[in-house]
């Protein structure tokens, strides 16, 4: 593992200048150079490794050489590269112009939004700059002032001095002024919306195009607040950056997190570390791996070191169930601090209920207080086949869903990386990492309700098998050519073994005698039977209510004999209203696995436990899904 020199892309935009060339050293066959792409994986202009036996590959192959832990377990939630550094020489006045942010911009580009900052490296005096607006705006007025040719009346002009800062979030209408030079951080984005380019024309005489309807959807009609970072010269969830000046040794602990970034502004120094060392001048780029470990660069120079900061701290996580949609905040310590929960009205359009449940979030958002940008992540749990690599629910026999791309619509409304899987699969994740199976690396969940889900974790992580449509435990069959299935199959597990089983059981028990207490306790509407009927029947010494649990745990018990005797996990963990039933219902189940798994008197057979989390299972275990 060593650290590499990096060439950039550069690019002659017709406001550009020659200092790049001039004073950083910069390779062109054209007279002028606006910017060059310092650290960059993007497509439009990539940088290539300047040194050895790499030389000429692109850095992004050469991460992909390599693997992704070159880029550090900071960059897991971005799916990508996340940041682009560069380098800008601005002769002339820059467009106005606005970047979108994550939502808009995956959908109406397919990349990145773009949050910036600017670092003034040298500024000719009196240089301006365009920083949001002077005063709020509606949007009408914003139209006008764009069409009319006067938007620079209404925008915040800041003379700057070498060394200032500005945090430019996606949304901010700004401009660089001529006679700036600028190091830029920024997402990993090409996307930009001109407003106002000073009627200017290129060689040819064409006007450059503008973007005003874009503009005018992602502008924030409010003046940009200054913000200001008391131990960085700016932070975001997607990079930080410092400024090294320095004539002594400076550490860097480049360690598994995230790579280290290095733009050397002026000077010339040295980076050395365990096994190696790179001499640096004015104008270099350097990356460095995440886990190249201690490093110590020293000499008499002046860098921006950039690197990404861990996520922020919470976690959204929603089960979307047949009945309701509940949304949790989930902390580092995976604990619940705040859940809505709204009814899913399942029949309705897909949209409509994505709509909903992104409300849901924000409902739950504003019960802990938080924003979103404080949140890492969101993961759902869907009922059904869910393709966790599309974000699809390929088919749902409980929402009758049929490939929703619920994470492309979901993500209109939330910027966030989002994730999904099977709901009994987030249920089980979720027992493992803080419930009743913590610690454990291989365990089966049944939630019983209004199906049987089946959520099989293995070495710690969830199997899903093949387009994530495994593990559908309740479909099963118990009972040849018994009980119609809801999934069109007969004598599934879910069909005898669900709450909506038992209560169908109870029901026609009760049919059949009506002498039973059952009758006294459904005051003598079948309709208003529930799961714990039976169990409170047979307290009552009712022999109905009592042969309807006996047959239940059997079916229960072959079924979870079964999924011991394929997966032998260190724990089978049962979920749902019945499990209140505790040990009148576990006991028997125990019993049975303990006589009748295979092997049972030879190796210790595993506990039937009962899940701790309840419903919060399938929150805290989508919210962790990677
Ligand atoms: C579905 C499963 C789901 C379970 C619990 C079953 O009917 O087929 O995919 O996990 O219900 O919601």
């Amino acid at each position: 593992m060593e650290a590499v020199k990096l060439i950039p892309a550069g690019k002659d935009y017709l406001w550009g200048g020659d200092r790049l060339k001039k004073e950083f050293g910069k390779q062109s066959e054209k007279d002028r150079i606006a910017e060059t792409w310092e650290l960059s994986c993007h497509p439009d202009g990539p940088s290539t490794i300047a040194q050895g036996k790499d030389r000429g590959k692109t850095l992004a192959r050469y991460i992909e050489e390599q693997g992704k832990g070159l880029l550090g377990k900071n960059c897991e939630e971005f799916g990508e590269f996340p940041i682009l550094i560069k380098l800008i020489d601005a002769k002339q006045d820059l467009s106005v112009q606005v970047h979108p942010d994550n939502a808009y911009a995956a959908q109406a580009e397919h990349q990145q939004g773009k949050t910036e900052m600017w670092y003034v490296v040298d500024c000719e005096p009196g240089a301006a700059l365009y920083y949001g607006l002077t005063r709020e705006l509606t949007k009408q007025e914003f139209q006008k002032h764009i069409e009319d040719g006067t938007l620079l009346q209404v925008l915040n002009r800041v003379e700057v001095h070498p060394g200032n800062v500005f945090f430019i979030e996606a949304g901010t209408v700004h401009a660089i002024g001529a006679g700036i030079l600028i190091a830029e951080i920024q997402q990993n984005s090409n996307v930009t919306y001109r407003v106002y380019d000073y009627n200017r024309t290129d060689a040819q005489g064409n006007k450059r195009p503008l973007h005003i309807q874009k503009a005018l959807d992602v502008a924030s009609l409010k003046p940009a607040p200054v913000r200001k970072w008391e131990n960085h010269l700016a932070s975001c969830r997607y990079f930080t950056v410092d400024k090294i000046e320095t004539d002594t040794a400076v550490p860097i602990h480049s360690d598994e997190n995230s790579f280290h970034h290095l733009l050397c502004l002026d000077g010339n120094g040295k980076i050395e570390w365990r096994y190696g060392r790179l001499e640096f001048k004015k104008g270099d780029s350097l990356f460095l791996p995440a886990g190249l470990g201690d490093c110590t660069v020293s000499g008499n120079f002046q860098a921006l070191h950039t690197w990404v900061p861990a996520p922020p701290a919470y976690r959204i996580g929603i089960d979307l169930g047949g009945t309701n949609i509940a949304v949790g905040i989930v902390d580092e310590n995976l604990r619940i601090i705040a859940k809505h929960s709204v009814p899913t009205q399942a029949k309705r359009p897909y949209p409509q209920i994505i709509e909903d449940m992104a409300k849901a979030v924000f409902s739950a958002l504003q019960k802990a207080g938080i924003s979103l940008e404080q949140c890492a992540s969101v993961g759902i749990g869907s009922p059904g086949i869910c393709d966790s690599e599309t974000g699809t629910v390929i088919y749902s026999n409980n929402i009758q869903w049929e490939n929703v791309p619920l994470v492309a619509e979901l993500r209109k409304w939330i910027p966030l990386p989002c994730r999904l899987s099977n709901d009994a699969n987030c249920a089980a994740l979720g027992e493992v990492a803080a419930g009743a199976a913590k610690g454990y690396q291989n365990a089966v969940l049944l939630t019983l309700g209004t199906g049987v889900g089946g959520g099989v974790i293995l070495d710690g992580k969830i199997f899903a098998g093949c387009h994530s449509a495994g593990a559908e435990l309740g479909h099963t069959v118990l009972i040849k050519d018994g009980e119609r299935c809801t999934c069109g199959r007969h004598g599934c597990l879910e069909a005898y073994a669900s709450a909506s089983a038992l209560i169908r059981q109870t029901k026609r028990a009760a049919e059949n005698h009506p002498e039973s207490v059952i009758w006294k306790l459904c005051g003598g509407n079948l309709e208003q039977i529930s799961g714990r009927t039976p169990f409170e029947a047979e307290k009552q010494g009712d022999e109905t209510g009592k042969q309807v649990v006996e047959d239940y745990i059997s079916y229960l018990s072959e079924g979870v004999v079964n999924f011991v005797n394929i997966f032998r996990p260190e724990c089978v963990i049962l979920g749902g209203g019945i499990c209140n039933e505790g040990a009148r219902l576990l006991d028997p189940i125990n019993d049975h696995v303990s006589r009748l798994c295979f092997g049972s008197d030879k190796v210790e057979p595993p506990k039937v436990i009962r899940a701790a989390l309840g419903n919060d299972a399938g929150i805290i275990g989508a919210a962790v899904l990677k």
